[in-house]
């Protein structure tokens, strides 16, 4: 079904790659932050056309800074076209940088071009809001495949001449990239751990905000997201791991559900865990939290320490998820560990934490488990009322040290195997002068972990478009000293999201 508006942006698309009209560095450099400008108000579009019609005011509001955005785009270029290739979106053929503001946005926007098997989307500067209107109307209808596989054709017929669907099956990377040098490698193992990381932070979201109105989790749902993490890490494919590291973005609420699915997983497989089990401890740690749906917001965010009533409300929100858990229909292994893991994930291996319970008290190996990776992961995100976040390696040190004695021996062993002594997110100056960012960790020497170069010995640094990555540390090198964030100021959550 490939029609002459298709072919036109194949050209087009092909063109631009090769006219050197933008090879100004300011060009470039302005193209990307008009990609991610854009990127942030589609998706923000995208979302209220999911909730409102396009009569409506919330959808008009959106939609004019949409349009604002496209104009800004059209007073200095031909057209806006957003193509999403290998993973990354492209505006006009430069690469928008999926920077730590931009993540969320960015993912849930390639889920909806993917869902609709669409690869790019041109907005040529006659289009106006009625016509945007119109393709919206259109393009929601489009999550339905049997319309998306006429996508093209029915935006014609509806008379919408100025946005055109470029389909996935028609872009390649050479299409769309300007530069042939900065073409990013097809399927890595780390591209394909993103694409499972973020599709199980925007389905976890979406299992939430379900949950909030029918009062139950969708474990079906639950299950289909934590599969993929399980099959990657009985592989031994770590990527995944690292990702965790990553906490400054407005998704992080629910990528700390994800991030203790994926922590719990990895120590799991260090245990010795079957597949079965591994799956609904993934499953177990992504609902752990799902009890904070009965806790005011604003107690949740409050910065500072919390009343007496306000704490009694938080401590209450295990109970409150175990019995989310419990009104799910029929029973199941997977439903029992869940509901445990719910119950019993602030309680210490020594008793201590809530809710209260008595020493006679077993608290189950998957809660123990899930307890850790939740500990983990909540110590290094970033906390309004502290003037920084711990480091993953001062975690370790503390999880380590005094507060050692809340956890199952066992288990804690099982996260530093699975996490490595210099977790993902750590900064490191090695013996032979480089300093190196830690991507992910290397189970077979936990010393020696997948790095990214930040500085060569010589002082210089590789350029961002072409990393210079240590998969893993190679076998003559050592970490000799973890640097602070103060000792190291340049921004690190980037270079981890890339
Ligand atoms: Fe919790
Ligand atoms: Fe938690």
């Amino acid at each position: 079904m490939s029609t002459a508006p298709h072919d036109g942006a194949r050209e087009g698309a092909r063109e631009g790659a090769r006219d050197g009209a933008h090879d100004a560095p300011d060009d470039t450099a302005k193209l990307m932050e008009a990609g991610g400008h854009l990127l942030l108000r589609l998706t923000a579009l995208l979302r209220t056309a999911r909730t409102y019609d396009v009569s409506n005011q919330a959808f008009q509001r959106q939609m004019q800074e949409f349009v604002a955005a496209l104009r800004a785009i059209h007073e200095d270029e031909d057209e806006a076209a957003l193509a999403v290739v290998a993973d990354y979106f492209y505006l006009n053929g430069v690469r928008i940088k999926a920077h730590a503001t931009l993540l969320g946005a960015y993912h849930s926007l390639m889920a909806e071009f993917e869902r609709r098997q669409v690869g790019g989307l041109r907005f040529l500067p006659g289009v106006d809001e009625a016509e945007i209107e119109r393709f919206f109307q259109i393009f929601q209808a489009a999550e339905d495949p049997a319309i998306a596989e006429h996508l093209g054709d029915t935006l014609v017929e509806a008379a919408i001449t100025n946005i055109v669907v470029v389909p996935v099956a028609e872009l390649e990377v050479d299409d769309v990239t300007r530069d042939l040098a900065d073409q990013p490698k097809q399927q890595t193992e780390r591209s394909r751990a993103k694409k499972v990381f973020w599709r199980a932070v925007l389905g976890t979201k979406k299992i939430v905000l379900r949950a909030r109105a029918t009062g139950r989790p969708d474990l079906r749902q639950a299950k289909r997201l934590v599969q993929p993490i399980v099959d990657s890490i009985m592989k031994h494919e770590y990527s995944i791991v690292g990702l965790t590291a990553l906490k400054e973005h407005d998704e992080y609420t629910y990528a700390h559900c994800v991030n203790v699915a994926i922590l719990s997983i990895g120590m799991g497989q260090q245990l010795g865990l079957s597949r079965q089990a591994l799956a609904d401890l993934g499953v177990a740690g992504l609902l752990h939290d799902l009890g904070k749906m009965s806790v005011p917001g604003d107690v949740l965010r409050k910065p500072g320490a919390l009343s007496g009533e306000e704490w009694a409300m938080m401590r209450r929100h295990p109970i409150e998820g175990a019995l989310m858990v419990s009104r799910m229909p029929g029973l199941s292994v997977v439903m029992l560990d869940s509901m445990r893991a719910c119950f019993e994930h602030h309680m210490n291996y020594n008793r201590t934490g809530y809710p209260e319970v008595d020493l006679e008290w077993g608290q189950a190996t998957m809660s123990r488990i899930v307890a850790m990776a939740d500990c983990f992961d909540a110590i290094t995100a970033h906390r309004a009322y502290a003037k920084r976040a711990q480091t993953p390696f001062e975690a370790l040190q503390i999880l380590l040290g005094p507060n050692r004695v809340n956890f199952d021996p066992a288990v804690l062993w099982a996260l530093v195997k699975s996490v490595g002594l210099y977790p993902a997110g750590t900064v490191l100056q090695t013996a032979s002068g480089h300093v190196v960012l830690v991507t992910s960790p290397n189970p077979k020497d936990g010393l020696r972990p997948h790095c990214r170069v930040l500085v060569r010995p010589d002082g210089s640094a590789p350029a961002e478009d072409a990393p210079e990555l240590w998969d893993p540390m190679p076998d003559g090198d050592r970490a000799v000293r973890v640097l602070l964030p103060e000792e190291y100021r340049g921004k690190t959550s980037d270079l981890l999201a890339a």
